[in-house]
């Protein structure tokens, strides 16, 4: 009960993204400094991190340069969630009620999303995921509104031969969205929801980011206080080398 108690004062940042994406890899690295063996996950895991002294934080920038005081390292609650269709729920609903969530973390895999199955099933996480934030800060405009959460899309496997650069990475990902926001509007005019004046409404509810234009951009997000970064990186590395995450660090480091 305790250990409860003293978790949930800590920052959670929510590890989410398809099955195989390199989920639990992430959380034993971060966890353990080392990579281990993972297999599919069928339950959320947990575990405590904390910053590696080479990262700096948003609380540096306030240090004198020449205050040598030693400050502790911030920690914060990793919550891996599976990435199986059938079990997104555990993802999602902690989005809906995790009180001090700091962050998003969607890893997808950098070779997987050069398929079409895979860049599908990535994009159709990712596009679901943004819709409920984008919903709680709607929602949020009348009553004291959630804190505004960030989101950072982790391009995972860059050690891999046939991954993509998280350059393109995103506008794949971006252009997916965009495609996939297009049919499920026309699904629901076509299947009559939404026509009359009082679903219209609706219609604009489902509608990730910016109503009606053509093209999705991940900055349209913005209007809805929602930031999202795309940064390259591996969990695992090539060979004997070591995993490369720095940039993740900075990032949620910025964001502690
Ligand atoms: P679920 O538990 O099903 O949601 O998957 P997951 O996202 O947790 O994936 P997991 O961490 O189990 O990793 C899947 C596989 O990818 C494992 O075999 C990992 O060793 C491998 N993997 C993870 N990260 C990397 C990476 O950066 N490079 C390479 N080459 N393999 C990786």
């Amino acid at each position: 009960l305790y250990r409860k108690a003293a978790a949930k004062e800590l920052p959670t940042l929510l590890l989410l993204g398809p099955s195989g994406a390199g989920k639990s890899a992430l959380l034993t690295l971060f966890a353990n400094g080392i990579a281990s063996a993972t297999h599919t996950s069928q339950e959320p895991q947990s575990a405590v991190c904390q910053l590696p002294a080479s990262t700096t934080t948003s609380e540096d920038r306030y240090r004198s340069e020449n205050d040598t005081s030693s400050r502790a390292q911030p920690k914060f609650l990793l919550l891996d969630t599976p990435g199986h269709g059938k079990l997104r729920h555990h993802a999602t609903s902690t989005l809906t009620s995790a009180a001090a969530l700091k962050g998003l973390l969607f890893m997808v895999d950098s070779a997987a999303v050069s398929s079409a199955s895979g860049l599908t099933e990535a994009a159709e996480y990712l596009h679901d995921v943004l819709l409920l934030l984008q919903r709680r800060h709607t929602q949020g405009k009348t009553s004291k509104g959630p804190q505004a959460v960030p989101v950072l899309v982790l391009a995972n496997k860059q050690d891999v031969f046939t991954s993509l650069p998280s350059t393109i990475v995103k506008t794949k990902l971006e252009e997916e969205i965009g495609k996939l926001r297009q049919t499920r509007s026309k699904g629901l005019l076509d299947s009559g929801i939404g026509m009359d004046d009082d679903a219209s409404g609706d219609e604009e509810g489902n509608w990730l980011g910016e109503y009606g234009a053509k093209e999705f951009r991940f900055a349209q997000m913005q209007e809805h206080d929602i930031e999202i970064d795309v940064m390259g990186g591996n969990v695992k590395g090539d060979g004997d080398e070591a995993g490369k995450v720095d940039e993740w660090w900075s990032w949620i480091g910025e964001g502690l």
